[in-house]
Parts: structure tokens; sequence; C-alpha cells
């Protein structure tokens, strides 16, 4: 049978719970669908670092490099500084994979509690296409005249040519095959050498696809518009951190953290891609078995789309629809008594 090598690394926190759900409907979904995920589970997390000093092993990168696909809960807790955790594994990766794209898909669904419940799900889906390895993300910098009254830090940006390109490509390429609109995050009008040369090159990109619209908008307005016409908004691009900010934002409008899931994307296929929920490692509510699993189990669903096995990926997708619309199971999030492993054992029957 067809067998893909999985990695895994379940992390902190609620990633250890979630990702467990998610690889008992995975593996559900590759035998219904005549395939095999064979997993290899790694213990790169803030524990680790705690007990070796280090997030993960000196050949990490190679050793992952290795597999068809990582699926990733989430890194970082209370204990180790979170600047040394992302550093030390998730940030690292995405660079090592030249996963740029960092795809994070929301749709309205079933049994939401957000400010837009009500809505129906056709009318809020969109996807924001963040740029994933350069941009305000950077280690360039440093601290100054330390424990003067005159002490500042300064935090250098990069965005190069060819990086700032290719994810506004990848939007509009995305665009062709879904509404053919693309929204770009700006804020040209308060930075100024990075953010003009964002819609510089957007401007350029946008011209040679002239089928697809074309706007852009200040990161500012933008947030308010997420909240209040988000339908008017499909295939939106921004830098890493606006990306961030934005997928936050746009995961709650459309059911919370624990429904938005994201792929770590490496277009040209040379490397593995990596598929995470949006949401952290919850520290407010990890070892109490209630977190939401639906995001990691909907960022492996994009695994299996990425795979190719694209039929398994939307029965996953429909397992959870179904699952949420009848809304007998819900965990607290969504309102509901249900614990993780019960949502889990839900969408893995609902298959
Ligand atoms: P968070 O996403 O972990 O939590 C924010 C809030 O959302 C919390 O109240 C949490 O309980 C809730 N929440 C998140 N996921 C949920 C789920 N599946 N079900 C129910 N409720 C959920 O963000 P944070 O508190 O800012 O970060 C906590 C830690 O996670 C930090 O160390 C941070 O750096 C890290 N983090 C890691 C990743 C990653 O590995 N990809 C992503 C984001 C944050
Ligand atoms: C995410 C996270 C990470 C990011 C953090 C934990 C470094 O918030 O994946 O959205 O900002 O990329
Ligand atoms: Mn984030």
């Amino acid at each position: 049978v067809r067998t893909y090598d999985i990695a895994t690394i379940p992390g902190d926190g609620i990633g250890v719970d979630v990702t467990l759900e998610a690889r008992r409907v995975l593996d559900a979904a590759a035998e219904r669908h005549g395939f095999a995920l064979r997993w290899t589970e790694f213990d790169y997390s803030c524990e680790r670092y705690s007990t070796t000093g280090a997030m993960m092993p000196e050949d990490g990168v190679a050793t992952l490099s290795r597999f068809d696909s990582i699926l990733l809960g989430a890194v970082g807790f209370p204990g180790v500084p979170d600047h040394v955790s992302l550093w030390g594994l998730l940030i690292p990766l995405r660079r090592a994979f030249s996963q740029y794209v960092n795809l994070r898909p929301v749709r309205l669904l079933p049994g939401t509690t957000s400010v837009l419940a009500g809505r129906t799900a056709d009318e809020l889906e969109m996807v924001i296409v963040r740029e994933n390895s350069e941009g305000e993300y950077s280690t360039l910098g440093g601290r100054h005249n330390q424990g003067q009254p005159g002490e500042f830090v300064l935090q250098e940006s990069v965005f190069t040519r060819v990086g700032v390109e290719r994810i506004i490509r990848y939007a509009f390429e995305l665009a062709r095959t879904r509404s053919r609109r693309v929204c770009s995050a700006t804020k040209s009008n308060g930075i100024i050498h990075t953010m003009p040369f964002w819609d510089e090159i957007f401007e350029l990109v946008a011209a040679e696809y002239p089928d697809v619209a074309a706007e852009q908008c200040h990161i500012d307005a933008l947030a308010a518009r997420m909240v209040q016409q988000p339908d008017r908004l499909d295939v939106v691009v921004a830098s890493n951190l606006f990306g961030d900010i934005l997928s936050d934002l746009a995961a709650a409008v459309t059911g919370g953290l624990g429904m938005a899931p994201s792929g770590n994307i490496n277009p040209e296929r040379t490397h593995p891609s990596m598929f995470e929920a949006v949401h952290g490692s919850a520290p407010d509510i990890a070892g109490k078995g209630i977190a939401n699993p639906v995001a990691q189990i909907l960022a492996g669903a994009m695994m299996l789309d990425h795979l190719g096995e694209s039929e398994a990926a939307r029965s996953v997708d429909g397992a959870v629809e179904k699952v949420l619309s009848e809304g007998r199971v819900a965990t607290p999030d969504l309102g509901g008594t249900a614990t993780t492993e019960d949502l889990g054992t839900a969408i893995s029957e609902a298959l």
C-alpha cells in the first residue's frame, strides 16, 4: 500500500493532546482511502530543552529532511523564554526547509461561537498567505546603552526582492483557483523603507495578472474590515508579522483559535512541508484535556492534500463539519463540555 513517512513533533502543552487526536483521525482516513501513514515521533520541546539545553539535536534538520511531511503540535512553554524556544525549533525549521509560504485558510465552520456566528459558511471563506521566511522576524539589531537613561534597542527587518515577489506571486496564483481577488496588507503610510518596497513589487506582480482584482489595504484598516466586512476578502497576502497577527484575527472571527489550521509550505517540494494549528501551546488550559483538536485535525487534512491524497483530505474536512454542525460533542471553547479525546473520537467515527 502507498505509505507516507511522517515526522511528528507534538511539542509542548496542548500541542501534545491535539496532535494525538489528529494522528488518530488521519490514520482512520488513511485506512478508509487505502494508504498508510508511517509515523516517527520526535521529542523536540521545551521539556527537552530543560534537560539537554537544546530544543532539538544538532542533526535535527538533517533528520527531519528525510520525511515526506512534518506534523507539528506547538512549541513554547513558561519556563523557557519564547525567543529561545521558537528560534530553537519552529523558525529555523521554516527557514531550513524553505517553507516560505504560510498558508492559513479560514472559513466559517458550523458550531462556531464567533462574533460572526449566524452568518452562513458561504459568506466567509478566506485564506491568509503569510510570508514565512523573512521580514520582521530577524535577528538583526541589538541593545544599546544598557542600564543608561538613553537605553534603546534596534530591530531590523529584511525584505528581499526575491522573497517578496515569490510570496505575492503565490497569492495571485492561488487567487486564480478561487475568487480572483487579492488584498495586500501594507503600512506604507507609516513604515518608510519596507512597505513601500512591498507595495512596489505588489504592483509589478499584479500587472501580470489582469484577470485578478488586486487591492492594497493598510493593516490597521484591514484588521477592522476583517471583523466588519470579512465577506469582502478572499486571498490576503501579508508580511511575516502582519500575517501572524491577521491569522489569529481571522481565526477569531471564523470560530476561534481552536478551529484554524496552517501549512508551512515549500512550494517547490525540495524539502518537506510542515503542518500545524495557528494556535500555540495554550499553557492556560494545558494538561486539562479540554483543548479543541479541530485546528490540528484540519492541519492534518491540509497535509493529506499536500501529499496528493485530496479525497482523504476532503473526507476529514467533511467529518469535522458533520460533527460540528450536529453540535453534540463540543469542547469548552465551543460552548460544550467535551474533552479533546471526545471530539477527536467523534470526528474519527464520523469518517
Ligand atoms: P495560544 O494560541 O497558545 O493561546 C491563546 C488563547 O487561545 C489561550 O487562551 C488558549 O487557551 C486559547 N486556545 C488556543 N488554542 C486552543 C484550542 N485548540 N482549544 C481551545 N482554546 C485554545 O497563544 P499564547 O498564549 O500567546 O502562546 C502560548 C505559547 O505558545 C507561547 O510560548 C507561544 O510562543 C507559543 N506559540 C507557539 C506556536 C507554534 O508552535 N506554532 C504558535 C503560537 C504560539
Ligand atoms: C505562529 C506563531 C509563531 C509565529 C511564533 C510562536 C513564533 O505565533 O505560528 O503563528 O509568530 O510565527
Ligand atoms: Mn501566530
